[in-house]
């Protein structure tokens, strides 16, 4: 078995984090940013004092479950510091004095409470390296996190709207991708998430300059406000994403109700469904589920931040492994919700007892729904067997 203490694991994972930012945030002249240098004289200093008494166990703990990371939104990671050091380097100002006032703000009432500041914490992102930061920064902590294969959604609307490029978003976001197994163990995929409050010809038309660019994307997504925007407007979209060869994801059931995660899987013909919580309504819809094997990547965070659900207790995960639906767990915007992948399942074992039979279980399954080839699944499941969990 392989362990390595907690406590020295997050310091290393805090070094990672901070040299990586500080590495790419310098000026071309060496000079680094000050709310960095700040940030990263915080960090040193943290790093160097003696670890808490609850964070360094003699015999140390196990090394996090080997899981794949299906459902992430990378604009969800830009953690409150990294959003400080880019409005910086960009000359942007913020409608916050400083972090305490943009933490303040993380107080969601639903998802498109949450939405607004998602999407307005965006303006921070500018350039290429400014993708490329936010992305690097996402891989380091998931490595800890014990994420070995992540499949990643970008939203390349959001970005054109504020007159940011195409090339810019996914280049940026693509270049890092592109060396992340050397470089955080990390197999990657990038997903392009389509903004369903806005309209299906946006969505063509976005995805036309995506084939056109031979853009590095393994399939779309649907994401954004849910009620009131119905798979059914999507049709085409997806039509032409399956002509193209790409895979098909989509938010479903989430605040829709499950006829949407109906129309998701007969209408679009995803291959996976986002969220899908509010399948547990329709007892035909999760037989249906069941029989064809479909995967659900849970939130259970999210949810809760996002008062889906009303406590973590009350997360109808446990009811949905009892019912035998192939769910995994993600951490979808871990920079607002309170964690990520590792968290999610910290919090899952502490507050609800979850086992970890089924958090191994919920690992495989994670493993299975991807979309890596049949060789690197096989390669993480050996990882995941020879774990010692
Ligand atoms: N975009 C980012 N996070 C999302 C979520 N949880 N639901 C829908 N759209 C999103
Ligand atoms: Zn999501």
């Amino acid at each position: 078995m392989n362990y390595i203490p907690i406590g020295r694991a997050r310091q290393i994972g805090s070094m990672l984090f901070t040299l990586h930012w500080f590495d790419s945030i310098g000026d071309a002249s060496g000079r680094a940013y000050p709310y960095r240098m700040e940030t990263y004289d915080g960090e040193a200093q943290l790093t160097a004092e003696e670890p808490e008494e609850s964070e360094e166990p003699e015999a140390g703990e196990p090394l996090p479950l080997p899981v794949a990371e299906l459902h992430l939104h990378i604009e969800g990671t830009l953690e409150p510091e990294l959003i400080f050091a880019l409005a910086e380097r960009n000359g942007i100002e913020l409608p916050y004095k400083d972090l305490e006032e943009l933490r303040s703000r993380y107080e969601f009432t639903d998802l498109q409470s949450f939405l607004d500041l998602y999407y307005a914490n965006m303006a921070v992102l500018q350039t290429e390296q400014d993708f490329a930061d936010m992305t690097r920064a996402y891989l380091a902590r998931a490595a800890l996190a014990g994420v070995r294969h992540a499949e990643i959604m970008l939203d390349p609307q959001a970005h054109l709207s504020r007159g940011v490029s195409l090339e810019t978003c996914v280049n940026g976001v693509a270049s890092v991708l592109a060396g992340s197994r050397e470089e955080f163990g990390i197999s990657t995929l990038l997903i392009a998430a389509f903004l369903r409050d806005l309209t299906e010809e946006s969505a063509l038309e976005v995805l036309e300059q995506l084939l056109a660019m031979d853009a590095p994307i393994a399939g779309i997504g649907l994401d954004s406000a849910e009620v009131g925007n119905p798979p059914a407007k999507f049709e085409r979209l997806f039509a032409r994403a399956k002509d193209a060869g790409l895979h098909r994801i989509a938010h479903a059931g989430e605040e829709g109700p499950p006829s949407y995660i109906i129309d998701a899987l007969d209408i679009l013909e995803v291959e996976r469904i986002d969220h899908g919580i509010r399948c547990m309504e329709d007892p035909e819809l999760v037989e249906r589920l069941v029989d064809e094997l479909m995967p659900l990547t849970v939130c259970p965070l999210s949810n809760v931040r996002l008062r889906a659900v009303d406590t973590l207790a009350e997360h109808p995960l446990p009811a949905m492994l009892a019912a035998g639906l192939n769910v995994c767990v993600n951490s979808d915007d871990p920079a607002y919700f309170g964690g990520y992948v590792d968290d999610n399942f910290a919090q899952l074992q502490s507050v609800i007892g979850l086992s970890e039979f089924d958090c191994v279980r919920m690992a495989a399954n994670s493993i299975r729904s991807s979309f890596a080839s049949e060789e690197r699944k096989a390669e993480l499941l050996a990882e995941l067997a020879a774990s010692g969990h």
